[in-house]
C-alpha cells in the first residue's frame, strides 16, 4: 500500500515535469505530490518509528550503508521540496531570476526522488 502511494507521487511528479511550462497543470500536480510525500514520510516515521525499527533489523554493513543512503536521499528530497515551493512561488509571481535555480534544483530533486523510490523497495522489506 505504501509503495502504491509512493508510486502515485512519483507519477504525479513525472507528469508535472512533462507539463513544466503549463503552470495550471504543473503547480497543482507538484503541490499534490508534495502533500502526498510529506504525509507518507510523517506516517511512516510516526506509525512505525521507521528509523529505529530499521536500525534493529539491519544486520550487514552493506544493508546499513543502503539504509543510511536512503535516509540521506529522503532528507535531501524533503529540503529540495521546500526549495522548489519557495522558488516556484517566486517564479509564479514573475521573478524570472528564480527560473535557473528552480530548474537546476528541480533536476537534483528529481534525482533524489527517484533514488528514494528505488531504494525504498529494499528498505520496506526490513520494516
Ligand atoms: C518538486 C517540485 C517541482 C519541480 C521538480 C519543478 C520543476 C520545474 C521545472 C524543471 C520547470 C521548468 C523551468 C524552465 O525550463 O524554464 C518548472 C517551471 C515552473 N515551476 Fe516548477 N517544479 C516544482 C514545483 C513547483 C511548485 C510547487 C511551484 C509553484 C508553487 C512551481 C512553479 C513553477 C513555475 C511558475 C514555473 C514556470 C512555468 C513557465 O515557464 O511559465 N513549481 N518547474
Amino acid at each position: 500500500m505504501l509503495i502504491a502511494i509512493s508510486t502515485l507521487a512519483v507519477l504525479l511528479i513525472l507528469v508535472g515535469w512533462k507539463f513544466k511550462k503549463q503552470r495550471a497543470v504543473h503547480i497543482p500536480l507538484m503541490s499534490l505530490a508534495f502533500l502526498i510525500d510529506f504525509g507518507l514520510l510523517l506516517y511512516i516515521e510516526l506509525s512505525r518509528q521507521a528509523i529505529a525499527t530499521l536500525q534493529k533489523n539491519i544486520s550487514t554493513g552493506a544493508d546499513e550503508g543502503l539504509l543510511y543512503f536512503h535516509v540521506m536521499v529522503s532528507a535531501f528530497m524533503l529540503v529540495l521540496y521546500f526549495v522548489q515551493i519557495g522558488t516556484g512561488i517566486r517564479l509564479a509571481k514573475g521573478r524570472e531570476v528564480s527560473r535557473v535555480f528552480h530548474k537546476n534544483a528541480g533536476l537534483l530533486f528529481l534525482a533524489c526522488r527517484l533514488l528514494n523510490y528505488v531504494t525504498s523497495f529494499f528498505v520496506v522489506s526490513k520494516l
